[in-house]
Parts: structure tokens; sequence; C-alpha cells
């Protein structure tokens, strides 16, 4: 699977390559191929006997050339496929930094560069040291001929064949023709380096652009026609997910120790923001959070809405301590996220951003990532791709939770990514679960599949949950919402009871959305 930042350093490191091939190594071949040609019909014309000496030459140096230069050619496109991999893998990790650091995944994300770019540089020096050995062996080869022309060539001096004068013009063309056969094998050399680089070009210039477009919508087709059979008793479906384990051996077990750090009781606030002013360090002319006081108390589920641009997601951000609040503090438990070590916040908290983040890789890579203890236990894998719905369109796919995802996911819908990202949440087991617009490209449907699977997490596991919404429907489903207004929450309060009355924000909210 070839991501963007693959495809890029390919060009950018094959295209140079290629070049100084074509410039540099043309002109030089050209010349030691004239020079070559030129000293050998010298040296035949002035003693074919000696010729033939330094001819001898032509064998080796052809044999040894071809042998090294189809190597070189395979080591420099694994030199070239490393790199490319190793810059996929910054500029993923790059472009999706939101992403990672909330996951709490820095340390994967730069141990993946360093791992991948160790393996070019040690594919980069194998190449230098085959060809270290490959010139080597070349100038001792032209050497030798030196070597045997001198001797046979003393011999005719001594013997009055020759005079000393005629040997030395000699010497001088074989050490000539010597050194050009050898820059002619460099040049080869330096050919079939460009013909491993390039190699890669072709490769992109010649991907059939439908093939990768086409493979997952194929099955995704087969998929959406094997749907409808599924569909009897839909509600009971939706409400009542198919038997599943009950929560979480795992949870329990790992509850008991999380008892002593997060041992609550339900009236005291377990996230709060108290008092927080913030705007964003390259917009300080902008208040966003003006004095925004949010008490949420442990195992709540409550949901947040606001005009777009209320500052929702800056929420969000907030907690997961991606910024640190200019005046007031955000608290979980009493401690102030100043005062939480960022990693374990992040371990504890999970955010399923807005725009979510994949990578290219399977759809069990994605969700998988950065689930720690979780990470290869298939019950628990199984167990979240359920509940968050991805087991729907996984179900029906040929290679299932195995299927590539593509570049950022750009095979997925933008629905089955959010499932996929909703998936890798639970799979974290948290302790509070942000969701921001999480559902918002689900069918209400499936949206309805995962709010069940978000009250059992919050029943069963005791996982608060704050999700950010715009939708009415995903408003609902949580026990509690919280509107905003101007930085500060306008109102608070049962979904029913502030939709009946006519003046309440959540209602100016709703009219003027539409
Ligand atoms: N990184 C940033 N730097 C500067 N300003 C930002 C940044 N991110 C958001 N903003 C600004 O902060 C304000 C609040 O943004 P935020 O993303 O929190 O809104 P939101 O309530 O989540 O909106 P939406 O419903 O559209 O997602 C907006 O006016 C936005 O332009
Ligand atoms: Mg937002």
């Amino acid at each position: 699977a070839a991501g963007a930042g693959d495809a890029l350093s390919r060009l950018a490191a094959d295209a140079s390559s290629a070049r100084s091939a074509v410039t540099t190594s043309a002109t030089a071949g050209i010349r030691a191929l004239v020079m070559s040609v030129g000293g050998v019909a010298i040296l035949c014309y002035l003693s074919p006997q000696l010729a033939g000496a330094t001819l001898l030459l032509v064998p080796p140096v052809a044999v040894g050339g071809r042998t090294f230069g189809r190597r070189v050619r395979l080591a420099q496109r694994d030199v070239q496929d490393k790199l490319a991999e190793a810059s996929s893998a910054s500029e993923w990790a790059l472009g999706s930094l939101r992403t990672v650091r909330a996951l709490g995944c820095e340390r994967i994300e730069e141990d993946k560069y360093t791992q991948r770019l160790g393996s070019a540089y040690r594919a980069g020096v194998g190449v230098w040291l085959q060809q270290a050995v490959f010139e080597g062996g070349l100038s001792l080869a032209a050497n030798a001929s030196i070597v045997v022309v001198l001797g046979l060539g003393a011999n005719q001096v001594l013997s009055g064949a020759m005079t000393a004068g005629e040997l030395t013009s000699l010497l001088l063309y074989s050490a000539n023709v010597g050194f050009s056969i050898g820059n002619l094998s460099t040049v080869y050399a330096d050919a079939m380096k460009a013909a491993g680089a390039t190699s890669r070009i072709f490769d992109i210039i010649d991907a059939d652009a439908a093939d990768t477009a086409t493979t997952l919508s194929a099955e995704e087709a087969a998929a959406s026609a094997a749907l409808p059979k599924k569909k009897g008793g839909m509600v009971e479906q939706l409400m009542t997910p198919p038997a599943l384990p009950s929560l979480l051996p795992a949870a329990r077990e790992g509850s008991i120790s999380e008892a002593s750090y997060f041992v609550d009781s339900a009236a005291e606030p377990f996230v709060e923001f108290d008092q927080v002013h913030f705007r964003y360090p390259s917009r300080t002319e902008t208040p966003i959070l003006r004095g925004l006081d949010m008490p949420v108390p442990q195992g709540a589920f409550v949901s947040i809405c606001g005009a777009s641009g209320s500052g929702k997601s800056t929420i969000a951000s907030l907690l997961m301590r991606l910024y640190d609040p200019d005046a007031g503090s955000v608290r979980i438990r009493g401690t102030s996220l100043r005062d939480v070590d960022t990693r374990a916040l992040r371990e504890r908290v999970t955010l399923v951003p807005q725009e979510t983040a994949l990578f290219s890789g399977t759809i069990r890579d994605n969700i998988t990532y950065g689930a720690g203890r979780y990470a290869s236990d298939e019950e628990q894998l199984a167990f979240a791709a359920e509940l968050a719905g991805v087991e729907a369109f996984t179900g029906h796919l040929p290679k299932g939770m195995a299927t590539a995802v593509g570049d950022k996911g750009v095979q997925l819908s933008g629905g089955q990514r959010q499932r996929i990202a909703v998936a890798r949440a639970i799979l974290r087991r948290p302790r509070v679960l942000l969701l921001d617009e999480a559902t918002a490209a689900l069918d209400l449907q499936s949206e309805a599949r995962v709010n069940a699977a978000l009250r059992r997490l919050q029943q069963d596991a005791g996982t608060t949950i704050i999700s950010i919404a715009h939708r009415p429907s995903t408003i609902r489903a949580a026990d509690e919402v919280i509107v905003l207004e101007h930085g500060r929450v306008a109102q608070r309060g049962g979904y029913d009871s502030l939709l009946a009355d006519a003046d309440s924000a959540l209602n100016r909210l709703l009219r003027n959305r539409t």
C-alpha cells in the first residue's frame, strides 16, 4: 500500500538519482567508451601481443560488473523502499499529530520512524560496501594489467625487439585502457543503481489508478447486496446487541488497581472545568472559552452542544491536555491536569476526534493502534468491533478485519472510518470517553447501535462519557445536555425538559440551525 508520503519521497529521491545517472554518468560513460576503444586500437597497432595481454582484463571485469550491477540495482531499490517507508511513517504521524498525541502514541511513532530509518541506513551502507569492493577490485585488475604489460615488454626490450621509448608509450596507453574499462564498469554500476531507483518511478507511473480505487467498492457492493437479508427484527437487533460476553474480564481485573486512582463518589465532579479561560496561542485576540464552569460526575453520560465554532472541540483538546488553559483549571478527580502525567492521562481519557485519522494498514491494525494491553486480545477486539458496528461491515468483506484501509483510510466511507475510531476507543477501555461528533457520518440505525454500545460501556464499565454533538439523535442519547454559548455553559439539563421550554438555549440552538 503506497501512501502519499511513500509516493512523494519516491518521486523526490528517485528522480534525483535518475538525474545524476543521466547527466554525470552518461558523459563519463561515453568518454570512457571512446578512450577504451581508441586505446585498444593504438595498442593493437603498436604491439598486438601486448594489446592481447591488456584485453585479458575485459572478461573478468565484464562478468564482475554484470553480477555486481544486478546486486546493486536490487540493493538500491531496497534502500529506496525503506526510505519511502520511513518518510511515509513520519508523514502520517505529522499529519495526524492530534490523533497520535491524544492516543499517547508518540513513542510508537518515534520508534517506527527510527527503526525504518535505521534499516534504510543499513541497506545504504550495504550498497556502498559492495560498491567499494567492486571498485577496489577494478583498480586491482587495472594495475595488474600494467604489471603484465611491463613484464612482457621488459623482456622484449631486453631481447631488442622493442625500444624503451616504445615500451613507455605502450605502458601509458595500456594504463589508459585499463582505467577506462574500469570507469566503464563504474558507470555501469551507477546506471544500475539509478535503474534500481527509477524502477520505483515507473511503478508509480504504471500503477493502474482504477486498481486501487475499485478493490473495496466491489467488495462493498457485495456487502450491501448481502445486507438486506440481515434486516429482520431490526429494532430488537439494534437495541439488544447479539449476545456478547458480558463486559470484559480484563476491565474488571484492571479496575482493582485503578480503584485507588479513580474511586469516587458519584456526587463529586469527576471531570471538572473550573473558570476556564482559553484562547489559541496562534490567535490570541479571540477568546474561545470565557469562564467555563463544567463539572461532570463520574460515570455520567453527557452531551455538549453549541453553535459551530463555539469551542466544543476546544474543550476536548483541553481535556486531552493538548493545550493548557490561560486561566482557571481543568481537573480530573480534583487533580489539575497540569499535575497529571500526560501519558497516564491519555491512557485513561480517550478522544474520538472529529476528523478520524487512520493510517494505511488493515482495519485490525487501525483498531488496535495504541491499545496497549488489549492490542493482542482477540476476544476484546471482536467485542469492540461488534459494539462499534465495525463487524457489521467487515463481516461482508472477503478479508474481514484484514482488509487494507488505504492511505489515511481513503478506501473506507466516512462512517466506516468513524466506526473504526469508536472501536479503537472502546478497545482502550478508557475511564473517560470523549466523542467529538463521532457518529455524525453514521446513518441513524448505525448511530443507534453505537449509542447502545456507549450506554453499555457507561453502565457495565463505569465509563464517563462526554459526547460532543450537533444532531438531536446524538444529543438525546445522553442523560444530560450541556449547551455552550459565548464560551460558557448557557444551560444544562435533561433533553426533554430543555426541549419543552421554548426559550431554552437548546431550542435557540436548534432553531438557529434550520
Ligand atoms: N488550532 C487553532 N488555532 C486557532 N484557532 C482555532 C484553532 N482551532 C480552533 N480555533 C478556533 O476556535 C473556535 C472554536 O473552535 P472549535 O473547534 O472548538 O469549535 P467547535 O465548537 O468544535 O465547532 P464545530 O461544531 O464546527 O466543530 C473557532 O472559532 C475556531 O476558528
Ligand atoms: Mg468541533
